[in-house]
């Protein structure tokens, strides 16, 4: 099963719109996400969390892919809230839970299908990385503090695979705390193991304007 959180407002992107319905090549990000997810054979049940007063505008975006199994609900005030609604509707019978952001639209499918892979193997929990390119310092203020060793780095994206018992748990326990920007990061806090799969370039998040310029010149690429 398959959760997208697609609530969030973008307010980075600077839109004037929910992101996942910020068109890219004519569709929304969304529908690029959703369809790039399916395509990989890798996921069933698409659970798709809209943003408010979205959820007949997102089924009906989403009626051309066709899905076997779409299910949209409406989303929450921070992301966590977002993924949370969206577990609300699992059946109990799946073995494992994709979570995937709608903003990494351009996913490509080996990196789903590398994800339950590993979940199937018998990891908990499952985040594709990839190194760190920039060198990371920690400050304060306007001050360095320290030099992060970048070799001992990974930026985190998503599909991240999870079995869905400990997901749902870690879930129901961080309610109320303060919102976590990833999923496993709420298992990693519960002392559940974290495993890596490789990442991919093309998975990066649509947060700022830039990035919708990449995203628009690489489908141009991949289109002939
Ligand atoms: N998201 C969500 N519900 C929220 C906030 C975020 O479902 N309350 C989703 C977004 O739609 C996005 C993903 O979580 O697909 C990653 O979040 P982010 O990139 O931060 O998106 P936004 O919150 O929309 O952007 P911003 O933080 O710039 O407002
Ligand atoms: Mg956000």
């Amino acid at each position: 099963m398959l959760v997208v959180p697609a609530a969030g407002r973008g307010d980075r992107l600077g839109a004037g719109r929910p992101k996942a319905l910020v068109e890219l090549a004519g569709e929304p990000l969304l529908v690029h996400a959703v369809r790039r997810a399916h395509g990989s054979g890798a996921v069933d049940v698409v659970v798709v969390v809209a943003p408010e007063g979205a959820v007949d505008e997102v089924t009906a975006l989403l009626a051309p892919l066709q899905l076997p199994d779409l299910r949209v609900v409406p989303g929450g005030a921070e992301r966590q809230d977002s993924v949370r609604l969206g577990l609300r509707v699992l059946d109990a019978d799946v073995d494992v839970v994709l979570v995937h952001d709608a903003a990494r639209c351009l996913t490509p499918p080996a990196v789903f299908t590398a994800v339950v892979a590993a979940v199937r193997a018998g990891a908990v929990a499952v985040v594709p990385v990839l190194p760190v390119t920039d060198t990371v310092k920690r400050v304060r203020g306007t001050l360095v503090v320290e030099t992060v060793e970048r070799s001992e780095l990974v930026a985190v994206q998503t599909p991240q695979g999870f079995s869905p018992g400990p997901l749902v748990r870690a879930h129901e326990a961080a309610r109320g705390a303060a919102p976590a920007t990833d999923d496993a990061g709420m298992l990693e806090s519960l002392g559940h193991p974290v495993r890596t799969v490789p990442g991919a370039e093309r998975a990066f998040k649509v947060t700022r304007p830039l990035d919708l310029v990449l995203a628009a010149a690489l489908l141009r690429e991949e289109t002939p």
